[in-house]
């Protein structure tokens, strides 16, 4: 039998315990032996339910990494501007590890990842978990099949939804830029990898629009408190009120995501607390948030395919998702992971519908990416890595910060056209 794998996990939060509980479905293949976070009930909640031991637990990663090598890979699933300092430390005590993206916000500090890993002969993957999922793989086969000819455009979008907005972008984590990261590395890091994946070549230029709208003082309803629970008139019409985002779904008995951010605990009583007095309670118009609710990008790639990709808070949450409609010479290609449905229509040739294309990777988040990526993770570190791999290095990751770090650089200037390689040239 080969050897157990052996983990240790940086961040006890959504995305660690994530991975971790897909984990648990590889126990013959490897093992979390350490943990760090710098909230200690969630350390002993973790490290009770994955069995690691008292001298393995440790109160930040920073802590965990001054140890040396525990582990074979480490987990680095903290906040956006806590990776470049942990990712270099993990590097230089000899761990691979699988990195939260987005790698940093902070360009030159990627390319300096991505250099250490190289000198110290160590793999970071990037969970860019689309790659990961059976939709996107079979997209980019039918695309790589050359049935459709060669790109020639296309026009992408995300529907972000609207409490999905709220949650994260307004209240929660990644709603300030200055604290995380501008919205299009945030959350479209994902779309430009999979755009730079299924073009197969470099982006050259970008331009991009969008802007803060809605979600600002000016806009609250009359009278509106600063805390929703504290009696605000528009409570029960308002689509962003915590009684329609969380309490009305727990009450229904549902505690996952996003409920199990507010409140770790799955009890009415605890979210309740939760929301009189954290971040999660607050007015939507009375929040410390600046990242943009809509943007859209331009892209120019080499050899002149064009894309355009629109990301959006503001939409229901019916068709929930990405929408790729992809134009080549012979053909196109529309996939829509919210109906889960892929179309190919071949030009004077077959027209074929491909339906619940995720089916295979069901019941795990990102739509089987979150299992994908540990599976493909395992098996490249014990060297089982087979051709159907998605598993790709840091240094074919980077461009697709470089892309959202370009669009961010247009859009706060006007919109300017951007070109990436002057992008990354004036970096130094
Ligand atoms: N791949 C994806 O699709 C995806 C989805 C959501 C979030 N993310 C990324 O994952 C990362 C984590 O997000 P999350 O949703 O799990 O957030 P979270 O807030 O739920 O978890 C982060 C955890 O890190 C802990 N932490 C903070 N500083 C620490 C330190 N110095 N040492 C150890 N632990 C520390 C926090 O206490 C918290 O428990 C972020 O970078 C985010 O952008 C990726």
């Amino acid at each position: 039998m080969s050897k157990i794998i052996t983990i240790a996990v940086a961040g006890l939060g959504s995305r660690g315990n994530a991975y971790s509980s897909v984990l648990k479905t590889f126990e013959d293949r490897a093992k979390i032996v350490a943990c760090a976070d710098i909230l200690p009930d969630r350390v002993e909640r973790f490290g009770d339910n994955y069995s690691v031991s008292p001298e393995m637990r440790f109160s930040s990663a920073e802590e965990m990494l001054e140890k040396g090598r525990l582990a074979d890979v480490v987990i680095i699933a903290t906040p956006d501007r806590r990776h470049y300092a942990q990712a270099m430390a993990a590097l230089d005590a000899g761990y691979h590890v699988l990195l939260e993206k987005p790698v940093s916000p902070v360009l030159s500090e990627c390319f300096e990842i991505a250099k250490k890993a190289a000198e110290r002969d160590r793999r970071v993957i990037v969970c860019h978990v689309l790659r990961y999922t059976a939709f996107y793989r079979r997209l980019k086969e039918l695309v790589d099949s050359g049935d459709i000819g060669d790109i020639v455009s296309i026009k992408a979008d995300e529907k972000v939804v609207f409490w999905h907005q709220a949650h994260s972008f307004v209240r929660g984590n990644w709603s300030n830029c200055g604290k995380s990261s501008p919205m299009i590395l945030q959350k479209c890091c994902h779309d430009m990898d999979i755009f730079h994946w299924l073009v197969g070549k470099r982006c050259e230029a970008v331009s991009s629009f969008g802007s803060l709208t809605h979600f600002t003082p000016e806009n609250a309803p009359e009278g509106a408190p600063e805390r929703c629970t504290e009696e605000c008139p528009a409570y029960t019409s308002c689509p962003y009120s915590v009684e329609s985002c969380y309490l009305e779904p727990a009450r229904g008995g549902n505690f996952g995501w996003p409920i199990d951010v507010v409140s770790q605990v799955p009890s009415l009583d605890a979210l309740e607390e939760n929301l009189r007095h954290g971040p999660y309670g607050r007015c939507v118009y009375h929040c410390d948030n600046d990242v943009v609710d809509h943007q859209v990008v331009n892209l120019l790639f080499e050899g002149g395919a064009t894309l355009s990709f629109t990301m959006c808070a503001f939409t229901s949450g019916t068709s929930w998702g990405r929408g790729t409609y992809i134009m080549g010479t012979k053909g196109e290609i529309i996939a829509d992971t919210g109906t889960d449905k892929i179309t190919v229509n071949v030009f004077r040739g077959k027209s074929e519908t491909i339906e619940n294309v995720s089916s295979a990777s069901a019941g795990y988040g990102h739509g089987g990416g979150d299992y994908g990526i540990i599976r493909d993770l395992l098996s490249l570190i014990d060297g089982t890595e087979d051709s159907s791999s998605s598993m790709t290095d840091i240094d074919e990751t980077l461009e697709s910060h470089v892309m959202a770090l370009a669009a961010e650089e247009s859009r706060k200037n006007g919109g300017k056209l951007v070109n990436t390689a002057d992008f990354i040239k004036n970096l130094s």
